[in-house]
């Protein structure tokens, strides 16, 4: 590595000037238009070995950027040869798909996001990120803050659900797990925001399809959790796939020029997603490489991902005067600040700090944890949960998702070891008592068998046994990118199982392991106990089985509403509430309509006469093991000016026998407005653990500034008037208060 630094050294120049800007325009101005191109090309290095090719191409310059290498030999190798070889020993950009997890994996990003836990989600960001930078990767495509609203979409198990706010708290603290306090951290990795903007609107969950995005929901809906990365200073943003308006998102000049760079003032690197630059032209945007090529460079995508319409064409661009030079300038001191930012002139090779490492066992600790947190209960009927283990004597665990080692860790998970995962089947075995039998029957091979043929040995082993725990689901393939469904019931004959184990009369614990909302009301309706695991990762094995034992009580809250059918997609709590907005008093059901009856006037709401208007479950839902009332909303005024903060109090008590912890949720509506704004907006939360008996009052602050929307007139700020205030345990707390929003009188 020395010797490396002294190659490095030789050619830079001696007294290297320190400062960013100045390193970056020094090293641009020795830099060739080709030079220049080729920082702007991100190259696919899979493989055991470096080809000829990738390695002459290195050697030429030109390779800004690798990605899908993880080797730490060959990371080395591709340094060694950029920093010792190529013109002016530029070192690589390594980038990876490290999304939840890299060896060590947590939840997938929608289960995190149900622990509606900033912090956790920050340590495991963290954890990735060492394990990562190890390697040599200094580059992540995570997170991803996609608004998701459809569970169709198989990249929903990659968001943080449906939520503005919560997408952006979250996705700033993955940011910050990443990047660390300094990005020249030798454990720091680059982040990246995507897909900016609007990729999880494709029309009906199809991914890579049509969307459809009015410019109020882009500005209040899709953009905030990309302001508050950007703010948050994410390194890098990656283009979406999809069009904005007519314009595909990696030539769009409004979204990354007018928004990105001159609104947001951001300086850090826009790298397009997979091809998509010259998939301008699939889109019908533009008439080949050549002109998607212009597109994007003169809309603003510094890096080109995997495609070669920036390598085959910029540099005749520039040359024909089509792209001014000063714009390749532009997009290549993008790149360069970021490995300029990462210290990759000073320490270009991974160089793990020891001091930063947390143990193999810490590692465990805390994706078990994640994994706890992660886990929603959706139904304990007659408190079945948690059982007691000194009173059984048999357990029969059944279901294709009980045993699942690779499943269990979910989309994305490259480089996830699954020799290091506990299932839930080892974790019961192990943990259980001699004196309890387990009984085994996985039943079907796959979530998506139809074959019952093994339905009698499970129906003979839970009639056996003092509780049938089901672990059934979907396996990690089923949802990821490009992996979207159209039916999210229970694939294959795992409803039918279900049925058969409830009609033994044993009480029934389904667990369901699955990277997306399923429509569950059939679980619900046949078991005792449901337990939403999404994919828990590496440790969701022992996780699962504290929660059925009571050794932690379930504290997840869904991230995003369940759908009784697949039908009422999208449904998501944050809707408008139209002009005929529908009630519980005013909806009719099908199966209650006269025969022969005529269309009346009753009910002329919006809702479905099959489904009504509810979700199965909202926004924020989650039982625990225990039971809070929630009273006394104290406003400190009625009125504020946007200089003043509104301080509300609720009481918050733990009603339960057991101790608890809530997530205490607190929404607004701001009731007329120059744009119609949602229902109810979250602005806030909070964690408590309270004993049995024990109250607190639990302090929410607003300002102006949390009212605030993307306006009529295309500013942003909050506007006089009057607001409605929600605290409660989801989104459909009831306990309610009204301010106003008044001009501050001078
Ligand atoms: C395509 C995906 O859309 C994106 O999220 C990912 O980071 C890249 N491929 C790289 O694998």
């Amino acid at each position: 590595m020395s010797e490396a630094m002294s190659v490095l050294d030789r050619k830079q120049d001696e007294a290297r000037p320190k400062s960013e800007d100045a390193f970056v325009r020094a090293l641009l101005a020795k830099m060739s238009l080709e030079d220049k191109v080729g920082q702007l090309q991100q190259v696919d290095a899979t493989g055991e070995t470096i080809s000829d090719e990738l390695r002459d191409a290195v050697r030429a310059g030109k390779i800004g950027a690798i990605i899908n290498q993880v080797d730490p030999q060959i990371c080395e190798e591709f340094q060694r040869i950029a920093l010792e070889e190529a013109p002016h020993g530029i070192p690589l950009l390594i980038g990876r798909d490290v999304i939840h997890g890299f060896k060590t994996v947590f939840p997938i990003p929608l289960g995190q996001a149900a622990s509606f836990n900033p912090g956790l989600v920050e340590d495991c960001a963290r954890v990735s990120a060492e394990e990562a930078s190890a390697t040599g990767v200094n580059w992540t495509f995570s997170p991803m803050i996609d608004i998701s609203r459809d569970a169709r979409w198989g990249r929903i198990a990659e968001s943080f659900g449906e939520d503005p706010f919560l997408t952006a708290t979250l996705g700033v603290s993955m940011i910050k797990g990443y990047q660390g306090e300094d990005l020249s951290d030798p454990s720091a990795i680059a982040a990246c925001a995507k897909h900016f903007v609007g990729y999880g609107a494709s029309e009906s969950g199809r991914d890579y399809d049509t969307t459809n995005i009015p410019t109020n929901e882009l500005h209040n809906v899709y953009l905030p959790p990309f302001k508050a990365a950007a703010d948050a200073g994410v390194a890098t943003f990656m283009t979406s796939f999809g069009d904005i308006d007519g314009i595909p998102a990696s030539g769009n000049e409004y979204i990354l020029k007018d928004i990105l760079r001159e609104s947001w003032r951001y300086d850090g690197l826009v790298v397009s997603d997979w091809d998509s630059v010259r998939q301008l032209s699939v889109h019908g945007l533009t008439d080949g490489d050549r002109n998607a090529a212009k597109e994007a460079a003169i809309a603003g995508v510094d890096m080109e991902m995997a495609g070669s319409a920036y390598a085959d064409n910029l540099a005749a661009l520039v040359k024909d005067g089509e792209v001014e030079l000063s714009r390749v300038d532009e997009l290549t001191e993008n790149v360069l600040r970021l490995k300029f930012r990462l210290g990759l002139f000073d320490a270009p090779y991974a160089r793990p700090d020891p001091a930063a490492l947390k143990t193999p066992t810490e590692k465990l600790e805390l994706a078990k944890r994640a994994a706890l947190e992660s886990i929603v209960l959706l139904e304990n009927k007659e408190a079945l949960l948690p059982l007691n283990s000194q009173s059984l004597e048999r357990v029969a665990i059944i279901g294709p998702m009980s045993d699942q080692p690779y499943e269990q860790l979910g989309t994305w998970i490259f480089d996830g070891n699954e020799t290091m995962s506990v299932t839930p089947l080892s974790a019961f075995k192990t943990s259980l008592s001699n004196r309890v039998e387990v009984d085994y029957v996985q039943t079907l091979e796959t979530t998506r068998s139809h074959d019952s043929s093994k339905f009698g040995d499970a129906v003979e082993s839970a009639r056996k046994a003092d509780v049938a725990i089901v672990f059934l689901g979907e396996e990690s393939i089923l949802s990821g990118e490009a992996h979207s469904r159209a039916d999210i019931d229970l694939p294959g004959a795992q409803t039918r199982l279900l049925e058969q184990i409830k009609a033994t009369g044993t009480p029934v614990v389904a667990v369901i392991l699955a990277g997306r909302p399923l429509t569950l009301s059939k679980v619900i309706e046949l078991s005792d106990a449901v337990l939403f695991a999404w994919h828990p990762g590496t440790m969701s094995g022992p996780a699962i089985y504290d929660l059925i034992f009571g050794h932690a009580s379930p504290t997840g809250r869904l991230p995003v509403s369940f759908p009784k059918m697949v039908g009422q997609i999208p449904i998501y709590y944050n809707h408008k509430n139209s002009g005929r907005p529908a009630s519980d008093a005013e909806i009719m059901h099908i199966d209650d309509i006269e025969v022969g009856a005529k269309q009346t006037s009753f009910g002329m709401t919006a809702f479905h006469l099959d489904a009504g208007f509810r979700p199965l479950f909202p926004f924020g839902f989650g039982l625990g093991y225990t039971e809070f009332s929630f009273d006394n909303l104290a406003l400190d005024r009625s009125q504020m000016t946007d200089r003043e903060t509104l301080t509300l109090d609720v009481k918050v008590t733990n009603t339960g026998q057991r101790p608890g912890t809530e997530i205490v949720q607190l929404y607004i509506r701001d009731l007329a407005a120059s744009l119609t704004r949602p229902v109810r907006e979250l602005k806030a939360f909070q964690r408590i653990h309270l004993q049995p008996g024990q109250c607190e009052t639990v302090r929410f602050l607003l300002t102006a500034q949390d009212l605030a929307f993307h306006r009529r007139d295309k500013t942003f700020g909050a506007e006089p008037g009057k607001f409605q205030v929600w605290v409660g345990p989801n989104a459909d707390a009831n306990l309610a208060a009204e301010f106003e929003l008044v001009e501050a009188m001078d």
